[in-house]
């Protein structure tokens, strides 16, 4: 396509027309300009590509589809090949389906356990949010189809999503929730970018200029087009103003007039609007110059596919007295509605038609015979007693009872928030009776986000299979019978109850207006440094093999900010093949700047055999070590002591080993209102200026009667938080024009 051609051929109004989808779906085409029109659609665990009645909300039916597991089961396998294995699956399905562009994936953080959309979020941690989003956009976009990173920016609740304004504090903002983005559109790359419905200090992000040009295309170096989520279109005009390239779906005509109108009364300049359509066209190219129909697409391969990804996106959360792997002479019982109805996907615009389901029920049938008592419907919340004794009856006559436990779909799901942690009290209650005849209990969980288990202590074992997409009942019984070793930990902390989290005193906020009072203390980050007991740790999971960490080393003792590689040695001293996920947290050991406990910069995965040892190496760059700076709007790595730490969770640390960072200084430019103890932390402040920024000043100056009453300690921590104008007044009587000298000098001495 020569793009410079076709927009010198076309009209201010087509040029208008190309900025807003032509229906629901599709981007406009203009066939007499051989343009196209492409198609997108939802993701991101699979197509719901709607051929006839669209919306976005998953009420109206798509074409069938296979369901993979959504984003907090596929976070818990740590694994990036894994991500990119899924995208192209799901790559290769849009490209069956000629679609251009899959809508997703969704990098937001999870800041609160009762986001309705937990369960399509990858996790509480930036860094491994952002490296399984880039895996995924990489797997879907090797197929030649296009992805749309969702939902930019701070979109972390359902409540009043399309109107609330998400206060965050800057450090915040760039430490958590905008390092989920960054890292994925700096390693992936997408096609596109999908802009939040909520404002961001009051500005909607479909229209604010700083997000969408200088952040997102200046800082990131993002090339692609910026399109708004469903019905995110505040002010067309000013969205394209602001970077907006593409407004989704059609709304009407009056938004093309209003572009045109704009253009001509000069309050947007039509080269703004060329570059929106330069940047359209570009991608319509893309699309269309890799179309092509998959030579051996099948939805049946598909499902396979579903049910290994399945498998390593689960997690083994308890496993006492190793009661799992189920052995083949035990009589087992499969007790829930979960087991035959197994719940699998979240409600709303990720919502698949899938070509099949499969139930832990029926996959059983092939490995082991089990009893089964329903116990309770999927979506009850208040007991039926006859069920309730019939489970608890075949829970006594079985060795070993499996409950099927989750959170019914009317609770979780893309609209709304929970507006609790728990579980329906049916479920509860049954835990509790099947306990009092049955000690060997298995809980199997169905959830897309962390759940009070108030009888955890009592449960001997616990298997978090998360929504795991339309294979996942092959995929419990190949872990519950020890085809396969788990290997998934978690993505986010499960808090012992709701009242710990974040942000339990200010989500969802109040009206229009939500403040993230937590600023960077976000999931474990929170626990860890609150030191507070929770139920099961970021990064947590077990297998049916232990694994011994040795040797850990760094390829250098300095950082000077050349990347460090760190490397463990990690045998498997089980009986049991199976996969380790490597943590790599680093801690800052000095003090200075509040930092979080330790913080999550590295991890890799590796199989081992019974007795094997490999070796896991991760490589550690400026980020890793940095934080963000409010003072100067930079990372700034702080010199000083950092500790590496290689983990087998949050709270596993299993071996550390220190690196002295030369690190970076802090530049801020001195004013009357800098303190004297900022002014003496630069250095060469102390020798040039030392009779007048002295600290033991007032102790020299006091008097006798006033020595008892005045400490050196007091008078040293009086004198370090004094700003520079109020040093006048305690002896060293400056004239104005002396301290507008002494602030010169001291920039200076900075370099300012
Ligand atoms: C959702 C998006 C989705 C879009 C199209 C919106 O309501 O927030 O994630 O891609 O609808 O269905």
């Amino acid at each position: 396509m020569d793009i410079e051609k076709i927009l010198s051929q076309m009209t201010l109004e087509q040029k208008a027309a190309l900025c807003q989808g032509a229906d629901f779906w599709h981007l406009v085409g203009f066939p007499e300009l051989e343009i196209p029109s492409v198609m997108v659609s939802d993701g991101p665990h699979g197509l719901r590509k709607q051929d006839d009645r669209a919306d976005n909300l998953g009420v109206n039916d798509s074409i069938k589809a296979v369901c993979f597991p959504t984003a907090a089961g596929t976070a818990a396998s740590f694994d990036r090949n894994l991500l990119y294995s899924l995208g192209e699956a799901i790559g290769q399905s849009a490209q069956a389906e000629k679609l251009a562009v899959v809508l997703g994936p969704a990098a937001n953080i999870k800041r609160s356990p009762l986001c309705g959309r937990n369960f399509e979020y990858f996790s509480e941690d930036p860094y491994l949010s952002a490296q399984t989003a880039a895996a995924f956009i990489r797997g879907v976009q090797s197929q030649g189809v296009g992805t749309s990173l969702k939902h930019f920016a701070a979109n972390n609740q359902e409540t009043r999503r399309m109107s609330v304004s998400e206060e965050v504090r800057e450090r915040a903002l760039r430490e958590i929730y905008l390092a989920s983005f960054e890292g994925a559109v700096k390693e992936g790359r997408p096609w596109t970018v999908m802009c939040a419905y909520n404002k961001l200090y009051g500005i909607y992000c479909s229209e604010n200029p700083w997000l969408l040009n200088e952040l997102l295309r200046d800082e990131w170096g993002f090339d692609g087009i910026t399109m708004t989520d469903w019905g995110a279109c505040n002010d067309h005009v000013a969205g394209i103003a602001a970077g907006m390239d593409l407004e989704m779906p059609r709304s009407n005509d009056y938004d093309d007039q209003a572009v045109v109108r704009a253009v001509q009364d000069g309050t947007l300049p039509e080269e703004v609007l060329n570059q929106t359509v330069r940047r359209l066209l570009t991608l319509i190219d893309k699309a269309q110059s890799r179309a092509h129909q998959p030579d051996d697409f099948d939805w049946g391969v598909q499902h396979h596919v579903a049910r290994k990804i399945a498998r390593e996106a689960m997690v083994l959360l308890k496993n006492d007295g190793n009661l799992l792997p189920i052995r083949g002479n035990q009589k087992v019982a499969f007790i829930g509605g979960f087991a035959e109805k197994p719940r699998f996907q979240g409600g709303g615009s990720s919502h698949i038609n899938c070509t099949e389901v499969l139930s832990a029920l029926e996959a059983v049938r092939s490995v082991s015979p089990v009893t089964y008592a329903q116990g309770f419907e999927p979506d009850a919340v208040e007991a039926d007693e006859e069920k309730l004794a019939e489970a608890v009856r075949a829970a006594k006559e079985a060795d070993i009872a499996v409950l099927f436990l989750g959170l019914p779909e009317s609770i979780e799901s893309e609209g709304y928030d929970r507006r609790d942690m728990k579980l329906p009290e049916v479920q509860n209650r049954l835990v509790e009776e099947v306990l009092a005849v049955q000690k060997k209990v298995a809980v199997v969980l169905h959830n897309g986000a962390p759940v009070e288990l108030p009888w955890a202590d009592q449960v001997p074992a616990i298997l978090e299979a998360y929504l795991g997409g339309q294979a996942c009942g092959g995929a419990v019984v190949d872990l519950l019978f020890g085809a396969v070793s788990p290997c998934g930990k978690l993505a986010e902390t499960f808090p012992l109850r709701y009242e710990d989290t974040p942000a339990f005193l200010d989500f969802p906020g109040t009206g229009d207006r939500v403040v993230y009072g937590e600023g960077i203390y976000v999931g474990y980050r929170w626990y860890d440094k609150r030191k507070m007991a929770v139920r099961f740790p970021f990064g947590h999971g077990l297998t049916y093999t232990t694994f011994e960490y040795s040797n850990l080393r760094l390829s250098v003792d300095n950082f000077v900010g050349v990347p460090v590689t760190a490397s463990v040695d990690v045998t498997n001293t089980g009986d049991f093949p199976a996969k380790e996920i490597v943590q790599f947290y680093v801690r800052s050991d000095h003090d200075g700047v509040d930092r979080p406990v330790r913080e999550l910069k590295g991890y890799g995965k590796i199989a081992l055999a019974p007795g094997e040892t490999g070796t896991v190496t991760v490589t550690l760059d400026r980020r890793a070590f940095a934080y963000w700076e409010e003072r100067t709007h930079t990372w700034r790595v702080e010199p000083g002591r950092y500790q590496i730490e290689a983990a087998a969770s949050s709270r596993d640390i299993r071996l550390s080993v220190p690196i002295d960072a030369v690190g970076e200084p802090l530049v801020i430019p001195v004013t009357g209102d800098t303190t004297v103890g900022d002014i003496l932390t630069i250095p060469g402040a102390m020798d040039r200026f030392a009779s007048i920024l002295r600290p033991a000043k007032i102790e020299e100056d006091k008097s006798e009667a006033a020595s008892e009453a005045v400490t050196a300690e007091m008078a040293a921590a009086m004198m370090r938080d004094m700003p520079l104008h109020a040093v006048r007044s305690f002896g060293s009587h400056l004239s104005p024009e002396e301290i507008d000298q002494l602030v010169a000098d001291l920039n200076e001495l900075q370099g300012l």
